[in-house]
């Protein structure tokens, strides 16, 4: 179930780029020895920022270190992203300001409120089907369902078509990662969906709801409708993989530290708690990427205008100079400053719906489960990027 560690000796030879060396290794040494020794590490094409102290200073700083060009390696050492300037969480300045503001609303309690309540249903229901059954994968048994049923919401995706777009999204999603290019039928689910969400950005134009896409195709918006489409994905990419990462790893969490798993059962209070710590320790996006627009200073290191820059989140959120014993699993932390969400004027618009989900699984696996196993082999994505497991056999009483 646990993933061999490297030596952190031989760092020189690990490819931090390799999506399969994430998939089969846990790097928490790696990670360690990086923030001790060499917490703004040069790579051949981009630099490694570790430390807690370091990616807040970066993402704090847009004039300096730029998400124009991209937020992740992927793209950035492809040298654009094709949302550049239009996908909110690759705009900076005045424009990204503008969908900031355009978009907050749709995060409100307002909206938050019927999704909440709907996913939680939602969360009881799948977790009784398995229950029921005595098991099975939890990742498309549950956590792959709550988050992209969400997404349906937030967007105003009907009732009628909610089932078909939850299939296409699902088929689509499957062609993301970073080991290839997408297969024929998730390319064809993507097709679709765009040309879906086409149609409905066309009708809200004309009959405006409460919803997202309602927000970005008002008139006082002035969105192209590329735009609107290319916000619209970035919710979708952005909400769907995260939160079903921080569910799976955080049930698996649950699974393994059985003394933690008691001591929320025991105690309502800690859901807030336990929340957060899921988050630090599954960290679903591993890095966030920025490119410096201006020679600057890192600790010491001098980076030059147009270099790459990986903020190693997964790294930041054990550093032992902000947290008390990182490598505890610990229900109960606080404080607990993770930069899972990210920080600053790109600070994740969909963490508290995320929260809410987490939520969600926590009360409902307290009311409705005594226990958890593990009942078969675990496998991890291989990616640079979306930290977590793919696959998570489990049964639950
Ligand atoms: C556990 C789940 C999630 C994680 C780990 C996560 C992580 C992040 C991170 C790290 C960023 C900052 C990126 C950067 O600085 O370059 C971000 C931004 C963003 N996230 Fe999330 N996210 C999650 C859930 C969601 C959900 C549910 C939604 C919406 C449905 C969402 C929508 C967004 C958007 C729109 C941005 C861009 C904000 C901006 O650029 O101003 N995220 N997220």
């Amino acid at each position: 179930m646990t993933r061999p560690q490297p030596d952190p000796a031989g760092i020189d030879d690990l490819d931090l780029l390799d999506p399969h060396l994430h998939a089969t290794h846990d790097l928490t040494p790696v990670w360690a020895r990086l923030r001790a020794h060499d917490p703004v590490r040069r790579h051949d094409r981009f630099w490694s920022v570790t430390r807690h102290a370091d990616v807040l200073r970066v993402v704090r700083d847009p004039d300096t270190f730029t998400s124009l060009q991209g937020n992740m390696l992927r793209t950035l050492l492809r040298g654009h992203d094709p949302g550049s300037g239009r996908m909110i969480v690759v705009t900076d300045g005045p424009r990204h300001a503008v969908l900031r503001r355009l978009l907050t609303p749709g995060f409100g309690p307002r909206t938050l409120g019927p999704i909440t309540h709907s996913i939680t249903e939602a969360t009881r229901d799948l977790l009784a089907a398995l229950v029921r059954e005595g098991g099975g994968d939890f990742v498309t048994r549950v956590a792959a369902q709550v988050p992209l049923r969400a997404i349906c919401e937030l967007l105003g995706v009907p009732a009628k078509d909610r089932q078909r777009v939850l299939e296409l999204t699902g088929q689509a999603m499957l062609g993301e990662g970073d080991t290839g290019p997408a297969d024929m039928s998730a390319r064809i689910a993507q097709s679709e969906i765009l040309l879906y969400y086409t149609r409905l950005a066309a009708e809200r134009r004309s009959a405006p709801g409460d919803d997202v896409i309602s927000l970005l195709v008002s008139a006082d918006a002035g969105l192209t409708e590329e735009e609107v489409l290319l916000n619209c994905y970035n919710l979708i990419i952005g909400g769907d993989e995260t939160a079903r990462l921080a569910m799976a790893g955080g049930l698996l969490a649950l699974a393994t530290y059985e003394k933690e798993w008691e001591r929320l059962r025991a105690d309502p209070g800690l859901v807030g708690t336990a929340t957060e710590e899921i988050l630090r320790w599954t960290t679903p996006a591993a890095h966030v990427g920025r490119v410096a627009a201006r020679d600057t200073e890192l600790a010491g290191r001098h980076i030059a205008a147009g270099d790459v820059v990986a903020l190693w989140t997964v790294s930041a959120n054990r550093d032992e100079a902000v947290f008390d014993e990182p490598g505890r699993f610990d229900v109960g932390r606080r404080p607990n400053r993770h930069l899972t969400f990210g920080y600053g004027p790109h600070f994740c618009l969909g963490a508290q719906l995320a929260r809410a989900e987490i939520g969600a699984l926590l009360t409902e696996l307290r009311a409705t489960v005594s226990a958890v196993e593990v009942t078969g082999p675990v496998t991890w994505l291989p990616s640079n990027f979306i930290n977590g497991v793919a696959a998570l056999p489990i049964s639950l009483a």
